[in-house]
Formats: structure tokens, sequence, C-alpha cells
């Protein structure tokens, strides 16, 4: 997949409500999204973008940043958590995933703003991040952070993930979690559409 155009990624939105009753907002990120996501990065405390991209920057270089706003290139998938805040779409959190077919897998990082961190946004999106993994088929999700954050390490415990070693760099720990493709209700869009795909192909 090179590109998706716009009309279709806004199929994949997600309005998901979070323990203090707000809505957030789960969808792609788009061009127009780039200078407010830089924006983000920026102002994110140096701890959690050091967690966040296993090592220190201060913000995505030029060309990250292009391939973070290109949404499916590369096979690779970047989602804004937003929230309205007075008015505004405002960028809460973020993730970035890929899917490995070869492996069945669905590999992912994700960050929330500090000042919107410990309300249960990291969770919500994790979630999320399930949903949109069964809907590319995967039988895995899973994602690598260092030993030392105890936050990502609390966050996957309590959202059921099982820890591993990183087979190439000791200083991190694998969080993975078998993805369970028989649910009672689907709870994103992404799959909701999937789910259409495979009944239209089996109708025809
Ligand atoms: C890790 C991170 C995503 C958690 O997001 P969050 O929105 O604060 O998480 P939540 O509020 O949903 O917390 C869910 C659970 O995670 C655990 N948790 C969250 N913060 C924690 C902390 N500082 N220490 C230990 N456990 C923590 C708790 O079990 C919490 O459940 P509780 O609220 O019932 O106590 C966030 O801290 C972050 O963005 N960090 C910087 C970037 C990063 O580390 N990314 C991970 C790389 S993949």
């Amino acid at each position: 997949m090179t590109s998706l155009r716009l009309n279709e990624l806004r199929q994949h939105t997600d309005i998901l409500r979070l323990r203090n009753g707000k809505s957030l907002m789960v969808r792609f990120v788009e061009p127009r999204d780039a200078e407010v996501l830089q924006g983000y990065f920026r102002g994110l405390s140096v701890r959690s973008r050091y967690n966040r991209f296993l090592g220190a920057m201060s913000e995505l270089s030029k060309s990250e940043l292009d391939r973070f706003v290109h949404v499916g290139e590369a096979d690779r998938f970047s989602v804004v958590a937003t929230m309205m805040i007075d008015g505004f779409e405002t960028i809460v959190g973020e993730a970035r995933y890929a899917f490995h077919p070869e492996s069945d897998s669905f590999e992912f990082g994700l960050s929330i703003d500090d000042r919107w961190q410990g309300q249960g946004i990291g969770s919500t999106l994790l979630a999320n991040m399930e949903c949109r993994a069964a809907a590319f088929g995967a039988k895995r999700l899973f994602g690598d952070t260092l030993r030392s954050n105890a936050a990502m390490l609390g966050l996957a415990r309590k959202s059921g993930f099982a820890f591993t070693h990183n087979p190439d760099d000791w200083k991190l720990v694998r969080f993975e979690k078998h993805i369970d493709t028989a649910p009672h209700e689907i709870p994103c869009a992404s799959w909701r559409l999937a789910a259409q795909q495979v009944a239209y192909q089996a109708a025809v």
C-alpha cells in the first residue's frame, strides 16, 4: 500500500469514551497535521520523548515527519488521539503501527502528552491498537519499551500483555498479546470495515 485517499482514511476514525466521561477521537494523521504534530512531539517532556523514541531527540527530522503524516506509506500508519479543548481539536496522544504479514503480527509505539497522562488515555488508545490489529487479521500485537519505563510496563501489564526479551537489544522489554479474533462486539471502525469487506467478498 503506498497512499490512501483522505476520505478512505476518515472512515477509520473512532470516537471513544474515557473513564472520566470525556470523548477521545482516534484518527489517522493527515498531511495538514504536520506542524501541530511536530509541536506535540516538541512539547513532550524530555523523558517522555526519550521513552517514546528509545533515545534522545528533540523533534522528528523532516523526513521522519514526512513519513509520519503520509499514512500507509511503507505499510506504516500513524494515528493521533485528540480531544476538543476550548473549542479546538487538540492532540493529546499518538501512535504509530505496522502490520508484519510474514509473522501475522502488529507492532506499535505510542505516547500521551504529559499533561494528559494518568487519565486512562493510554489504556484507551492501547485497546484501540488491539482492535486495529485485529482488522489486519493479526494474531499477535507487540511493542518494545525501555526496561526503565515503569509507566509503559504498568500500562502493558494492566492491559493483559505478557513480557519477553527483545531478541536484538537487552535494554528493551517486549510486551506482547495474543489477539482474540472472535469478539462479541467489534469496537473500532477499521475492524468493522474489514468485516464488511469479508462479508462482501463472500457474497459475490
Ligand atoms: C506509557 C504511557 C503511554 C501511559 O499512558 P497514560 O495515559 O498515562 O496511561 P493510563 O492513564 O491509561 O494508565 C493505565 C495504567 O497504566 C499504568 N501506569 C500508568 N502510568 C504509570 C506509572 N507512571 N507507573 C506505573 N504504572 C503506570 C497503571 O496501571 C494505570 O492504571 P491506573 O490508572 O488504574 O493506575 C505514557 O506514560 C506515555 O506516553 N509515556 C511516554 C511515551 C512512552 O513511554 N511510550 C511507550 C513506548 S512504546
